[in-house]
């Protein structure tokens, strides 16, 4: 019992009140990030455990959630396997990876030398949250991360990831291979480092039509999330803009399937059943209505994700810069009082 709400409700457990947490809860709209962010540059938070330790716990201090994110980036472990990151602010990879050379010289590194720093981030994150608050770690798909690798950095539209896959699949096939069995050790040395719970975000799963997703995808997901299971932390799946691919994540193995707004939770859980929980999936845009335009919108989602277990609420995608912090609190606490006061009722 005494096992933090947000796991419980990963398991599908039965929960006094929907647990909430949000994708980006730390980030510039949010004063006490941009007072950091003034002194400091992005891969120095990410790999200085005394600021990301301190980033991480700002969003629990403030918004009252009930998993804090570890701070850091799905580009992170990426240049130990050789591939040079840096943000401005997206991530921009001034060497992008497109012939077979540069593939085969890729490396899979250890996490304990390549990325010492998360590692006594999720040490030091353990002792120091709250007993009631679940702390999570995460990765990139390999997917994703080929796609911003491949491209040299976000694109709007993602084309050179695709044509690598059209000229030379055996090439695109191996960097999803070394992407996913990098990622696979880095969530479990993530868990023995104390993450309880890790999230794989596929961004960009989206781009891909069902047979592509199939194809390109899903199982190097797989991969990953097997790689996880000796763990027995529980792995939550986020694809964006994923409506055309409903039928196939389910496949990918996770215990928690996150979906943006634009799929209603019920119709997600219909195509899943009961064995795979939801998380989602308000429209962070909302966030910017008055409030009883959010309150409206968030019973709504409430609503679709119904009263069986196995629902964490969050956002479809990450908070948006210039939302208003307090507006964000207030959500927190009204998806807790709204949920805890249905199940009173029974
Ligand atoms: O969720 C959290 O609070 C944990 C921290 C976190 C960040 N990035 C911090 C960040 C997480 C989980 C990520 C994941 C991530 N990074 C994803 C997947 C989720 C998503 O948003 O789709 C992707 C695609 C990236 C790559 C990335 N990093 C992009 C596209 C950007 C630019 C976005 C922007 O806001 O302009 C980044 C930089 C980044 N990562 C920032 C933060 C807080 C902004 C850096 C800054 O403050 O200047």
């Amino acid at each position: 019992m005494s096992d933090p709400i947000f796991l419980r409700a990963c398991r599908r457990e039965s929960v006094p009140h929907t647990p909430v947490w949000f994708m980006r809860q730390a980030g510039r709209y949010m004063p006490e990030y941009r007072a950091i962010k003034e002194r400091s540059s992005f891969l120095e938070m990410c790999r200085t455990p005394d600021l990301a330790v301190e980033i991480t716990l700002q969003p629990v201090r403030a918004l009252g959630v009930d998993a804090a994110i570890l701070f850091s980036d799905i580009m992170i472990p990426l240049a130990a396997m050789g591939i040079e990151v840096e943000f401005a602010p997206g991530p921009i990879v001034r060497h992008p990876i497109r012939d077979r050379a540069t593939v085969n010289a890729l490396r899979v590194p250890e996490p304990e030398e390549s990325v010492p720093f998360v590692l006594e981030s999720l040490q030091r994150l353990r002792r120091e949250l709250p007993p009631h608050v679940a702390l999570i770690g995460f990765c990139g798909a390999p997917w994703t991360l080929a796609n911003y690798v491949v491209e040299g950095g976000g694109a709007k539209e993602f084309v050179r990831m695709k044509q690598l896959c059209f000229e030379d699949p055996v090439t695109a096939e191996r960097l999803l291979d070394k992407l996913a069995a990098t990622n696979g050790t880095y969530l479990c040395a993530q868990v023995a480092a104390g993450a309880q719970a890790v999230q794989i975000f596929d961004t960009w799963a989206g781009i891909l039509d069902a047979d592509d997703y199939a194809r390109w995808a899903l199982p190097h997901v797989q991969t990953v999330v097997r790689a996880v299971r000796a763990t027995g932390a529980p792995v939550i799946y986020f694809a964006r803009d994923s409506g055309a691919l409903l039928p196939l994540l389910a496949q990918t193995g996770a215990d928690v399937v996150g979906l943006d707004w634009r799929v209603p939770l019920d119709q997600a859980q219909r195509q899943f059943g009961a064995g795979i929980a939801v998380q989602g999936n308000l429209d962070p845009a909302v966030l910017f209505a008055p409030w009883d335009e959010v309150a409206r919108r968030t019973d709504r989602v409430l609503d679709r994700a119904g009263r069986a277990p196995g629902h964490i609420f969050n956002l479809g995608h990450g908070v948006l810069q210039g939302t208003p912090v307090d507006t964000v609190r207030r959500l927190v606490e009204h998806v807790h009082a709204r949920t805890a006061a249905a199940r009173k009722q029974g």
